[in-house]
């Protein structure tokens, strides 16, 4: 296995009367693409900013690459890159003068213009920074995370208002990020985003992870359910159906039937019943839990509720 490059144990953040952050422990291993999820104040940005050295925890013990956040500050900088949630830059400042600028910051820096080109921002070297979409601003903010080459990146709600296609746009950079070797610690409360990107998810909500694993362990443990949805005629199909073993309801709506089942010999099965049955079937689709129903399932809500 990797080595453990974050590790975080027992920590706790409260802001005044509201505990913000309660006993979470977690690790991210080298290479790793990890992310907290969960709904808006659910102490995502406090846990990060914490495991950044920005926040001082009130308790609890954090290491990043072996060192303290808050006593190995300087040491840490340069070795960690970090896009914060609420990232702004003056109007008026160039892309690339905030290349320069960032990269005065550091004792080592990539090639810049490499960089530039691989995040799609070539075209945008002399704009300023209010003229670039939503999605160019949060590329030159990953581009100047990554300035300094990091062993681990932090990317607070990278995504956040941007429109499908420029959020692929992203998922692909940051899947190139962390294929060339550095760790990425990110936190969202898109699920659809955390299930394609993400190596291992935690969930947080009200301050404590209740669920940690990978997308497809997760739903597996608390949505196993799969169901087959398919168009045709015939007599009785869904009480036919619903003596199959693997299968635990079916329902017809005129033509359309609705077969639910769990196992890995579940949609196998009903395939196998209509092949043998002689049925003609119009449509077929099977459908797969998401981690967004294993986030309905643990909380009782939705995570935009
Ligand atoms: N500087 C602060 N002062 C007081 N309370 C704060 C502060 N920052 C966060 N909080 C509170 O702490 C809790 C956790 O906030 P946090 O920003 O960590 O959540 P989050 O999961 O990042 O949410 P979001 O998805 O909206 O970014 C919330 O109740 C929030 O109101
Ligand atoms: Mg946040």
């Amino acid at each position: 296995m990797a080595p453990i490059v974050i590790s975080v144990s027992h920590l706790s953040k409260r802001y005044g009367r509201t505990v913000a952050v309660e006993d979470v422990s977690l690790e991210v291993r080298e290479g790793e693409i990890f992310g907290l999820i969960g709904p808006n104040g659910a102490g995502k940005t406090t846990t990060m900013e914490c495991v950044q050295g920005h926040r001082k925890a009130d308790s609890g013990t954090i290491s990043v690459l072996g060192l303290d956040p808050r006593r190995d500050a300087n040491q840490l900088r340069q070795r960690i890159g970090v896009q914060h949630q609420e990232a702004h830059l003056q109007k008026r400042i160039k892309v690339w003068e905030a290349v320069d600028l960032w990269s005065s910051l550091y004792s080592r820096v990539v090639d810049t213009d490499a960089l530039l080109e691989r995040l799609g921002l070539t075209a945008k070297r002399n704009a300023w920074f209010m003229t670039l979409s939503g999605g160019q601003k949060q590329r030159l903010f990953i581009a100047l995370a990554l300035i300094h080459e990091p062993d681990v990146v932090f990317l607070d709600e990278l995504t956040t208002g941007l429109d499908p296609q420029a959020r692929r746009t992203i998922w692909d950079l940051v899947t190139g990020i962390r294929d060339r070797g550095t760790t990425v610690f990110l936190t969202t409360h898109l699920m659809e985003e955390a299930e394609r990107l993400c190596d291992r998810v935690a969930i947080i909500e009200h301050g404590k992870i209740i669920e940690m694993g990978t997308p497809a362990d997760l739903v597996e443990k608390h949505c196993p359910e799969r169901s087959v949805v398919f168009t045709s005629d015939g007599d009785a199909v869904a009480d036919r159906l619903r003596a199959l073993p693997s299968v635990q309801s079916a329902m017809s709506n005129g033509s359309t039937h609705t077969i639910r089942g769990e196992g890995d010999d579940f949609v196998t099965d009903v395939i196998t019943f209509i092949a043998g049955s002689g049925l003609r079937v119009r449509g077929f689709r099977t459908e797969f839990p998401t981690l967004e129903d294993v986030f309905l399932k643990l909380t009782g809500h939705g995570i935009r509720d």
